[in-house]
């Protein structure tokens, strides 16, 4: 067994848990269902600079988190026969720490940042001539005697990753050579995943079930694996060979999911647009400070799957909740909508 040297040792639950998420993660481009425009376009990319014998031009990768940015950029890896090396954004804190990861990597080597946006500005500036001329300028010593020196870098393969691509700064953002958007997915797609997770975990799930689970998954695939899981436990413990319908309806009880995948903050979010704001037109800025949170927070995190399921809608007025909403949460649409 491996021995954590941490201080806080992870839950027996937790490395289960890691163990089982390497198990469903995709091995290669056959098991990563969806996401079919990303998929075709990459793998070009990718072929055209294994013919020509070089590195991949650097790749930046954005959407809600679990639509499956890390796994992608695994199998960019895989693809390439190149090592990988995975790091993130608050991990690199000083300057020093990037020329440190910059300065080892390997002839073609893919290095994948995650939560790039998290870099700070010293730090993109370092990065910048690295993805340009592979180069890096290190400067040693302080005050008048400082000078720079600088060190030539392996070719090599940036790999970046954001949930909020509008906190990158635009001279990073253009130093990519190709962006790719990873969207939600198909309800279809999903039910896929569930069922190769399934397969995977040797677990049966009848198509019903199988819906009830792809239905309240929220169009993402690590949200589905995390549902399939928390249903087998469920079935584990209650007893029974297959999980139906029922076992996942009362799994989505036991975890305070509804029907479609809205959790207490998605709701509080929706009634605090209907009761204090009579289902809106409101400013974004309102809705932040009635719910006291980050402005930022909620358009890139609380909105885009309520937008996606049609309950909510960005006008130039301010947030307006749909009538499907309402319908869903059981309330009487407000006059405008009718
Ligand atoms: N296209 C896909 N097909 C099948 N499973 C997927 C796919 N994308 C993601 N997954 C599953 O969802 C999990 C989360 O994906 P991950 O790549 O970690 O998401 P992100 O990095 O975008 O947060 C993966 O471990 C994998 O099991
Ligand atoms: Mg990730």
């Amino acid at each position: 067994m491996v021995k954590s040297s941490s201080l806080k040792s992870p839950k027996k639950e937790e490395v289960i848990d890691q163990t089982i998420e390497t198990l469903l993660q995709p091995k290669g481009w056959d098991e990563y269902i969806g996401q079919a425009k990303v998929k075709k376009s990459l793998r070009i990319i990718l072929e055209a600079a294994r013919r020509r014998g070089e590195p991949v031009d650097h790749l930046l990768f954005y959407g809600q988190a679990g639509l499956g940015k890390t796994t992608l950029a695994k199998l960019v890896a895989l693809e390439m026969g190149a090592p990988l090396r995975i790091t993130s954004g608050p991990a690199i804190e000083k300057a020093g720490d990037l020329a440190a990861v910059l300065s080892h990597l390997e002839e073609n080597e893919i290095l994948f940042i995650d939560e790039a946006h998290r870099l700070n500005r010293i730090i993109e500036e370092v990065l910048y001539p690295a993805m340009e001329s592979r180069k890096i300028h290190i400067i040693i010593g302080k005050g008048p005697g400082a000078r720079t020196i600088s060190l030539d870098l392996p070719a090599f393969t940036l790999v970046a990753a954001t949930t909020r691509v509008n906190l990158l700064s635009a001279p990073l953002r253009s130093r990519f050579g190709a962006t790719f958007k990873l969207d939600y997915y198909d309800e279809k797609d999903i039910e896929v995943i569930i069922k190769r997770s399934a397969n995977i975990l040797g677990v049966n799930i009848d198509p019903a079930a199988t819906s009830v689970l792809a239905r309240a998954a929220r169009f993402t695939p690590r949200t589905a694996n995390r549902l399939l899981k928390r249903t087998r436990d469920y079935l584990e413990v209650h007893g029974g060979e297959v999980i139906t319908e029922e076992t996942a309806q009362k799994t989505l009880g036991v975890l305070e999911i509804d029907s479609l995948g809205l959790e207490s903050h998605d709701q509080i979010f929706l009634n605090t647009i209907i009761e204090k704001f009579n289902g809106g037109p409101v400013g974004v800025g309102t809705i932040a400070a009635a719910l006291n949170e980050d402005k930022g927070i909620i358009e890139d995190v609380y909105e885009p799957y309520l937008m996606r399921l049609g309950f909510l809608r960005r006008t130039p007025a301010g947030r307006v909740v749909e009538k499907a909403a309402f319908q869903h949460l059981g309330k009487q649409p407000s006059q405008q909508l009718l």
